[in-house]
């Protein structure tokens, strides 16, 4: 039997922006945090190279702004973007203070004895400001985060739960307008359960599963997104999906991430026959921000007819690339490649997505009583293109800032009553579960093959034709069958890949990672791309 829960915060994510919000509460709110598979699921625990952030004496919040701006290719909001550094010391306060193990670097022993940390750096930045750990900053942030939550009596960690919708008070045709809860699969009772919450935050990461080639995790599929949008959220810049350069090419290899940092530390992008190319496409070469970078290698790759290009770092002694890269050491170890004797292969693979849902400086949507925080949100920090290692310390200072909005507002606002249960009296089981896996495919294909690193018109109008065709099928699909995990995060998908295909249709020029080789150019005016879903403002 389904169950009905309430809590005063319902954070349906548990990544680094879930669990950064959920513990910078206080303790008398009942939380609950969502993990739709098992906790470590998610993408945070996956970063690699770290979270930038200003640190070193030498660095100064203005220099990480113009980096952030000039990366952005002029359509980052300035206001976002400086919130975002200036609060980027006090957010790696709290993680240092909460006890994560960021790398220490021996060489800078301070007065007192102690040792600053390391600072690496990636493309974009013009100082050394990525701080980490080692090079599985993710994991270090991602188990810190979760020890200190289990030790928090009022927060409720829940797993293998999967948001269908969210609940608001215009679904219901109620006065008000408000989000009031969600409808949640228990994926072990096989019920959707009602929470209804004082608050709800979505904190659901991103949607690169979009892609057939990706370096998520295969939960990224734009959930959060796509149940902003059903309930009546402005969503914005989804035309941006930014491909990593260097990603593992290995049959084996289910798109392994090679970070950032091993350019930032000298390593070098070369074609099949050994030669450097990244110097014909931009003066910072491999430090050029990663737009620059990922379409450099695919014009090569295209050029040359070759299946991938080599990353080489071992110019640099084996001990240091075993105690700075020990994760991607021992992965392409496993793969027969010793990167401190050869070099790497790589291709490009979706990564982030820079758009999401539209909120303003305290993560707070369109709809009141609803947040959205992490890669799911779109703050303006990112613009055309977002610079490296600035989605962890996004995730860090908006979940804190969500986190005072809600102290703020908590006086306000009571607890939800009556929530309806979820209806399956119309549903059966399916019995053609084949329709979901074909769907899949199909949309991670077209999304690879008409809106990836090189767009155009008729590409662009291709996919759209295809994703309506399916989003047809799996509405079809979502009304006659009980909901699984599979198929909710295939509607979210299908919805999120719409919504990307009918936002680069509307971008007439070519600007940061959206390039499209019908306008080339980039036009003098920096426009937002904001869709209205049909119910808002109605
Ligand atoms: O290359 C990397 O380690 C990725 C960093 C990022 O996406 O910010």
């Amino acid at each position: 039997m389904s169950q009905h829960y309430q809590h005063d915060v319902l954070v349906i994510g548990s990544g680094a922006a879930g669990l950064t919000l959920a513990l910078t509460l206080p303790e008398h709110l009942r939380i609950a945090v969502l993990s739709k598979g098992n906790l470590a699921n998610g993408s945070t625990y996956w970063a690699q190279g770290g979270v930038a952030a200003v640190l070193d004496d030498m660095d100064t919040v203005e220099s990480h702004v113009d980096d952030t701006l000039n990366a952005g290719a002029g359509l980052c909001r300035e206001d976002a973007v400086r919130f975002t550094v200036e609060h980027s010391r006090e957010a790696i306060q709290w993680l240092i203070d909460q006890g994560v193990p960021f790398t220490r670097d021996d060489q800078t022993a301070r007065e007192d004895g102690g040792f600053e940390f390391h600072l690496t750096r990636e493309g974009g930045h013009s100082h050394r400001r990525i701080i980490h750990a080692a090079d599985a900053t993710g994991a270090a942030i991602f188990k810190t985060l979760l020890e200190q939550a289990k030790l928090r009596a009022n927060i409720e960690m829940l797993e293998q739960r999967v948001a269908v919708d969210l609940i608001t008070t215009r679904k219901l045709d109620l006065a008000g307008e408000r989000c009031l809860g969600a409808y949640v699969l228990n994926r072990a009772s096989g019920e959707v359960d009602t929470y209804g919450a004082r608050f709800v935050i979505l904190a659901t990461g991103g949607a690169a599963k979009v892609y057939l080639y990706t370096s998520n995790p295969d939960g990224a599929c734009g959930d959060g997104i796509a149940m902003a949008w059903r309930a009546g959220c402005r969503v914005g810049n989804l035309e941006f999906n930014q491909f990593h350069p260097t990603c593992l090419y290995h049959p084996q290899a289910k798109s392994f991430l090679v970070t950032e940092a091993l350019r930032g530390e000298g390593a070098l992008l070369k074609l099949p026959n050994g030669q450097r190319f990244m110097q014909r496409f931009d003066a910072r070469a491999e430090l050029a921000p990663r737009d620059i970078v990922a379409r450099a290698i695919d014009h090569e790759m295209k050029r040359l007819g070759v299946d991938c290009v080599y990353l080489d770092i071992s110019h640099k002694p084996a001990d240091f690339i075993k105690m700075h890269f020990p994760t991607v050491y021992e992965r392409c170890l496993d793969f027969g490649i010793d990167i401190t004797r050869e070099p790497i292969p790589v291709v490009p693979a979706a990564h982030y997505t820079c758009g999401g849902v539209v909120v303003d400086q305290s993560g707070h949507t369109d709809v009141p009583g609803l947040y959205a925080i992490g890669e799911t949100s779109f703050t303006g920090l990112h613009g055309a293109n977002r610079m490296a290692s600035n989605s962890l310390l996004e995730c860090f200072v908006y979940a804190r800032s969500a986190a005072a909005d809600i102290m703020q507002k908590l006086d306000e606002v009571s607890a939800p009553s009556n929530l309806p249960t979820w209806d399956a009296s119309q549903v059966t089981d399916s019995d053609e579960d084949v329709i979901i896996a074909h769907n899949w495919d199909e949309l991670r294909r077209f999304m690879w093959d008409y809106v990836g690193i090189v767009r155009t018109n008729k590409r662009l109008q291709r996919a759209e034709h295809r994703v309506r065709l399916l989003l047809d099928e799996i509405d079809e699909f979502y009304s006659n069958y009980k909901v699984s995990r599979d198929l909710i995060e295939l509607r979210n998908l299908a919805q999120v890949a719409e919504l990307m295909i009918r936002s680069a249709m509307q971008r007439k020029e070519s600007r940061g990672l959206h390039y499209t080789l019908d306008y080339p150019q980039q036009l003098p005016e920096a426009k937002d791309t904001i869709l209205q879903p049909p119910t808002y403002g109605d």
